[in-house]
């Protein structure tokens, strides 16, 4: 049985929809209720709902063979885990944003509100540039309207949170898109139908 985590929301019913594809089917999991474990056991899988950002989690630890994952959550947590491939969807980017018109004072550390510290204290880092971070939960894009921060670290997609709220992108940090990862020990153990999973999803993408 494989054992599969796959992140609840819109991005998860793509990545399902790819699974299936790929020949690892479970209908019942189309049905409309608030089950978030479900079986085929003769596909041979096993498939869970949670929060995208647990995904890693859960794989690390080995309760997923594999999952589904966003780089933003891979760069940012760094979980042991392998990342097996590149699955071309939930693309955006991590940016730094700002409100129209800011200008940095470089003769004052630069306060940077997000979700993602460690991505950004990594980008800063290498950029040679001192900052207060600022570590907050969501809704990172009241920061910099209230005066709370100069600029903010996150996730742009469509753009349209930024311009919603008076902000703008001042420089790109990295793309992301969503991964397919596995549990190391899963993929020695597992690896045939890790594998074949694996190449089927990569098919399927060509098509
Ligand atoms: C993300 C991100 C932005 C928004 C960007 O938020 O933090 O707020 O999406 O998307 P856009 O460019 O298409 O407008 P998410 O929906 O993940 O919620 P959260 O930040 O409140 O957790």
């Amino acid at each position: 049985m494989l054992n599969v985590a796959l992140p609840k929301g819109r991005l998860g019913e793509k990545v399902y929809a790819m699974f299936e594809k790929a020949g690892f089917p479970c209908p019942s999991i189309k049905e409309n209720n608030r089950k978030l474990i479900f079986e085929n056991e003769t596909a041979g899988v096993r498939y869970f709902w949670v929060k995208p950002s647990d995904v890693a989690i859960y794989v690390e630890r080995g309760a997923a063979d594999i999952g589904v994952a966003g780089k933003d959550i891979l760069l940012e947590y760094t979980p042991d885990v392998y990342e097996l491939l590149d699955l071309d969807i939930g693309k955006c980017r991590m940016a730094v944003a700002a409100k129209k018109g800011f200008r940095d004072d470089i003769r004052r550390p630069l306060r940077v509100a997000t979700k993602f510290s460690n991505i950004a204290a990594e980008y800063y880092l290498s950029k040679g540039r001192d900052i207060d971070i600022i570590h907050l939960n969501g809704s990172i894009e009241i920061a910099p309207i209230l005066g709370l921060s100069d600029v903010i670290v996150d996730i742009v997609e469509t753009g349209t949170t930024l311009k919603e709220n008076d902000l703008e992108v001042v420089e790109s940090i990295v793309p992301i898109s969503a991964r397919l990862i596995s549990n190391k020990a899963s993929l020695k153990f597992k690896s045939e139908q890790i594998e074949t999973l694996r190449r089927e999803l990569m098919k399927g993408m060509e098509n």
